[in-house]
């Protein structure tokens, strides 16, 4: 499916308070990618769809740099960046309309958001267009096993590109310098805790409507019966690439 960015929006307002608590593999993610990073200074950086915050923490204790600006759709995004990075520059919208006041960045961060977006080949190209020349861009994604209980319950999944579409997508405006892909399985209690943690990171934006309580019963049932030890897949693409 295509995901909507007023959809994506109105579900991050309401989970961005409990984001962070909750969001273990995105925080995963941000470490490996922050990994990437680690002892380097940069004069200005970008960082997309920063949320509350979890990617921001990392860079800020494990690299030096002189501007931070940080994007999210989500207004009140900036308190919790603030918390981080006090002066950092922050823009509300959708990253892809917003031309970061005509600068030209020497990284630009990116962590769990292009996977929303159909059109990655724009998204690189856009990406470029903000870096300077010899600029980073180090991002996450996921790949099309993401979520994969969910998919075989309900059908409802997005349109994850594969690690040869990304890196196909990639080549034509960066030479990758790190690129992974791995699994990350979490295993919950009961099924109602699988709910609880999409919602609590921000993920009931893949369905059209909210779910009354016979959609949540025939869910938990479903669960139960196809993957009796309640797991939940993950599958990341951390990249760390520089502008050709
Ligand atoms: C899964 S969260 C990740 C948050 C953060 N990057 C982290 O490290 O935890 C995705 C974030 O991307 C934001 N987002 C999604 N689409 C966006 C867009 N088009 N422009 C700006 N932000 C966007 C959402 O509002 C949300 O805060």
């Amino acid at each position: 499916m295509q995901a909507n960015p007023k959809k994506i929006k109105q579900q991050f307002k309401k989970s961005i308070a409990k984001y962070s608590d909750n969001a273990i593999v995105q925080k995963l993610i941000a470490e490996k990618l922050s990994s990437y990073l680690s002892g380097k200074h940069f004069e200005y950086v970008l960082e997309i769809g920063a949320g509350s915050g979890i990617l921001t923490d990392f860079i800020s204790q494990r690299c030096d740099f002189t501007n931070y600006y940080a994007n999210d759709l989500v207004e009140k995004s900036e308190m919790y960046l603030r918390k981080f990075i006090p002066d950092c520059k922050f823009f509300a919208g959708d990253f892809r309309k917003i031309s970061f006041d005509g600068r030209k960045f020497n990284l630009v961060l990116s962590n769990a958001v292009f996977q929303w977006y159909e059109n990655l080949d724009k998204i690189f190209e856009q990406c470029r267009h903000l870096l300077s020349d010899d600029g980073l861009l180090c991002f996450s994604t996921f790949s099309p096993d993401n979520f994969k209980e969910i998919r075989e319950l309900t059908g409802l999944t997005l349109n994850y590109k594969t690690s040869d579409e990304i890196k196909s997508a990639l080549c034509e405006y960066f030479e990758i310098i790190n690129f992974e892909q791995w699994t990350q399985v979490v295993n919950f209690d009961n099924p109602l805790k699988i709910l609880a943690h999409m919602k609590n990171t921000g993920v009931n934006s893949l369905a059209e409507s909210n779910w009354g309580i016979k959609e949540v019963r025939e869910f938990c049932g479903n669960y139960l019966e196809k993957f009796p030890n309640l797991s939940l897949t993950y599958s990341p693409i951390t990249v760390l690439a520089k502008r050709k």
